[in-house]
C-alpha cells in the first residue's frame, strides 16, 4: 500500500482528536479538536480513495531522482498563503481605517491581526522556506531528500500546524505572546514537525555527493536549529488540563517579557533573515548566472549575524522594567548588527558585478535585487531605531509598523516571489514563464505598494510620536490620545491603498504561475531585447595623428 502509513496516522489522529473533543474541559478545546478531527477524517478518506489496492507496480529506482513532487506542492501552497495572508492584512488595515468594519467576535481586529501575522510569516514565509530548503539542499548536495516519506510528513504536518493556529485565533484561543500565539498543544505539534524537518535536512547533508557544504545550507541549518531552540524555550508552559486550551507560561513578569523578545527578535533574525538569506545565496547567483561575489564575506557575515542577533532582543523593551544595562546591551548589539547585515546585502548585490544589464532585461532578477535593496534599508533602519533616544520617539508608533513592512514586504516578499518565478518553470518542465511581462507588472505593483505603505507609516508614526510628547507651557500634554488616533485616519486609508496594490501584484503572480503550470505561453512582445555588444556601433578610436 502506497499510503499505508499516512492513512494509519491521519486515521489515528482523527480518532484521538475526536476523543479529546468528547472529553474536553472547555468549550473552545472541544470546538478546536472537532475542527482538527474533521480535517484529519477528510484527509483519511481522500488518501483511501487515492490508494491503489492492487499489487504495487514495479517503479523505477526513485533513489536516482530528486524528490520534487513535495516541492511542487510547496510552491503552490506558498503562492496560496501569500494571497491569503496579504488579503487578511488588507482586512486588518481596513479595520484600522474604518473601525465599524470589526465584526465580532470571530472577525474583530484582535483576532484578525494574529491571523495576518501568522499567515504571512509562518504560512507564506514558512512554507516558502521549507520548500526552498528542500529544493536547494538536494541540488547543492546532489542527493535525494533523506528519510523516505518524511519530507511529506514535514510538508503536511506544517500545513496542519497552520490550520490549527489559524482556526485557534479565530476561535479566540491564544497564549498572548506575539508571533507565538498558539497554545501549548499546537506548539507541541510544531515541535514534532520541526524535529522531522531538521532530520530530513541533516540526513540529506550527511549523504551528500558534493564534498563541500554550500553556504546557503549553512544559513538554512542555523535557521532550523535556532528556531527549534527559540520555540521550545519561549513555549515552556504548564497546561491547566491535558484536555483544555489554557496554559501558564514558565516565566513571569519581566523575565517573561525578556524571553518573549529574545524569541521575537531572533524570529526576525533566524526566520525572516537567516532562512531567507539561504534562499538569496542560491537563487540570486543562479538567476544571474554568476558565482557569488565573495565566499569569504559570506562566511564572515554568517558568523557575525549568528553571534550578534542572539543578544539584540532587549531593544524591544527600552524604557521598561528591564534593567537599564540589559537595554543598553541590546542597543549596542543591534547597532553592531548593521555590519553583518550589510555584508549579506553587499554580497548579493555585488554578485551582479559586470552583469548589471541583466536587471534591465530580466524581471525575475530585478525582483531579487530589489529585495536586497529593501533588506539593506530595513537593516539600516532597525539599528537606528534601537538607539534609545530614537526609540523613545518610535516605540509604540506606526514607525515600527513601517519598519516591519519595508522588511517583510520588500525583503521577504520580493525574494520569495523571485524564488517562485525561478522554481515554477523548472519544476513543471516548462521552457519559460507564461508571461515575463506580467512579472514586470507584479514588480511595479508590489514596489509601489511597499513605497506607499512604508512612507505613509513613517509619516503617521513620527506624527504620533511627536503628538504624544508635546507639552504646553504649564507642563500639560497638548493632545489627548484620541486626538492622535483621529489624526491617523488619512494615513490608514492610504495604507489600505498600498496594501491593495501589493495584493494585486500577488494575484497577478498567482495567475502567471498557474498558467505556467498549465503549460501555456502568453502571446506577447519579448520583455526586452537581449543586450548584446555590437562592435559596429562602438565608437572607433581616432586614427593616430
Ligand atoms: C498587503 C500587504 C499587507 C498589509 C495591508 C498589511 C497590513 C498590516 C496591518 C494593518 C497590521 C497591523 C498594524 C497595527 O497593529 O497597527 C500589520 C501587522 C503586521 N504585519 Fe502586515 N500587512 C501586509 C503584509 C505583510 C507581510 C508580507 C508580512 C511579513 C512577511 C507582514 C508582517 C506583519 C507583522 C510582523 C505585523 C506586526 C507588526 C508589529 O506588531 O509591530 N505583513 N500588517
Ligand atoms: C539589523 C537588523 C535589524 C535591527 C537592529 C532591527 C531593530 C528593530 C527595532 C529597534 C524595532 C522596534 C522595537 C520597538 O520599538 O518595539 C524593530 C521592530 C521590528 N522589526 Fe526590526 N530590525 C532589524 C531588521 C529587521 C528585518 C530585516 C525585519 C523583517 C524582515 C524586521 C522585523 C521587525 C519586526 C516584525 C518588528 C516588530 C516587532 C513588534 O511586534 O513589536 N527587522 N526592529
Amino acid at each position: 500500500m502506497k499510503y499505508g502509513t499516512p492513512v494509519v496516522l491521519t486515521g489515528l489522529g482523527a480518532f484521538l482528536t475526536l476523543l479529546a473533543a468528547a472529553f474536553a474541559q472547555d468549550t473552545l478545546f472541544a470546538q478546536h479538536m472537532g475542527l482538527i478531527c474533521a480535517v484529519l477524517a477528510i484527509a483519511t478518506v481522500v488518501l483511501l480513495r487515492m490508494e491503489n489496492f492492487s499489487a504495487a507496480p514495479k517503479s523505477a529506482d526513485l533513489q536516482l531522482e530528486y524528490m520534487d513532487t513535495v516541492i511542487r506542492y510547496g510552491v503552490i501552497a506558498t503562492a496560496f498563503w501569500g494571497v491569503v495572508g496579504f488579503l487578511v492584512g488588507v482586512v486588518a488595515a481596513t479595520q484600522l481605517a474604518w473601525p465599524e468594519l470589526n465584526f465580532g467576535p470571530y472577525l474583530n481586529f484582535g483576532r484578525i491581526r494574529p491571523l495576518h501575522t501568522s499567515a504571512v510569516i509562518f504560512a507564506f514565509g514558512g512554507t516558502a522556506l521549507v520548500t526552498a530548503a528542500f529544493y536547494i539542499v538536494q541540488r547543492t548536495c546532489r542527493a535525494r531528500l533523506w528519510g523516505g516519506g518524511l519530507p511529506w510528513f514535514v510538508f503536511w504536518g506544517y500545513q496542519l500546524f497552520i490550520f490549527m493556529a489559524a482556526t485557534g485565533y479565530l476561535l479566540g484561543i491564544t497564549q498572548g505572546k506575539e508571533y507565538a500565539e498558539p497554545e501549548w498543544y499546537v506548539d507541541l505539534w510544531l515541535t514534532i514537525v520541526w524535529v522531522a524537518f531538521l532530520l530530513v535536512f541533516l540526513g540529506t547533508i550527511v549523504k551528500r555527493k558534493e564534498p563541500h557544504i554550500y553556504v546557503a545550507n549553512w544559513f538554512f541549518l542555523s535557521f532550523i536549529v535556532t528556531v527549534a531552540m527559540l520555540h521550545v524555550v519561549n513555549g515552556l508552559s504548564m497546561p491547566v488540563s491535558l484536555l483544555g486550551t489554557k496554559s501558564y507560561s514558565a516565566f513571569a513578569g519581566v523575565q517573561d517579557a525578556l524571553t518573549q523578545w529574545w524569541y521575537g527578535h531572533n524570529a526576525v533574525g533566524f526566520f525572516l533573515t537567516a532562512g531567507f538569506l539561504g534562499m538569496m545565496y542560491y537563487f540570486v547567483p543562479k538567476q544571474a548566472n554568476r558565482p557569488i561575489y565573495s565566499y569569504r564575506l559570506s562566511i564572515i557575515h554568517f558568523w557575525g549575524l549568528i553571534f550578534l542577533y542572539i543578544w539584540a532582543g532587549p531593544h524591544h523593551l527600552h524604557y521598561t522594567a528591564l534593567p537599564d544595562w540589559a537595554q543598553t546591551l541590546g542597543m549596542v548589539f543591534s547597532v553592531m548588527l548593521w555590519m553583518p547585515s550589510w555584508g549579506g546585502m553587499i554580497n548579493g548585490l555585488m554578485t551582479l558585478q559586470g552583469a548589471w544589464d541583466k536587471v534591465r532585461t530580466d524581471p525575475v532578477l530585478r525582483m531579487m535585487i530589489i529585495s536586497l535593496a529593501f533588506y539593506g534599508m530595513s537593516t539600516f533602519e532597525g539599528p537606528m531605531m534601537s538607539i534609545k533616544t530614537v526609540n523613545s520617539l518610535s516605540h509604540y508608533t506606526d514607525w515600527t509598523i513601517g519598519h516591519v513592512h519595508s522588511g517583510a514586504l520588500g525583503w521577504n516578499g520580493m525574494i520569495t516571489f523571485g524564488a517562485l518565478y525561478f522554481l515554477t518553470p523548472r519544476l513543471w518542465g516548462r521552457a519559460q514563464l507564461y508571461s515575463p511581462r506580467m512579472v514586470n507588472w507584479h514588480f511595479w505593483l508590489a514596489t509601489l505598494g511597499i513605497v506607499v505603505y512604508a512612507a505613509v507609516m513613517w509619516v503617521s508614526g513620527i506624527t504620533q510620536g511627536l503628538m504624544w510628547r508635546e507639552y504646553d507651557a504649564q507642563g500639560y500634554l497638548v493632545y489627548s490620545f484620541a486626538e492622535s488616533i483621529e489624526a491617523m485616519h488619512p494615513y490608514y486609508v492610504m495604507r489600505v491603498v498600498g496594501g491593495l496594490l501589493y495584493l494585486a501584484g500577488a494575484i497577478v503572480m498567482a495567475y502567471n504561475l498557474t498558467m505556467t503550470i498549465l503549460g501555456k505561453v502568453r502571446d506577447e512582445e519579448p520583455f526586452a531585447a537581449e543586450s548584446t555588444f555590437n562592435p559596429a556601433s562602438d565608437k572607433p578610436l581616432a586614427p593616430a595623428e
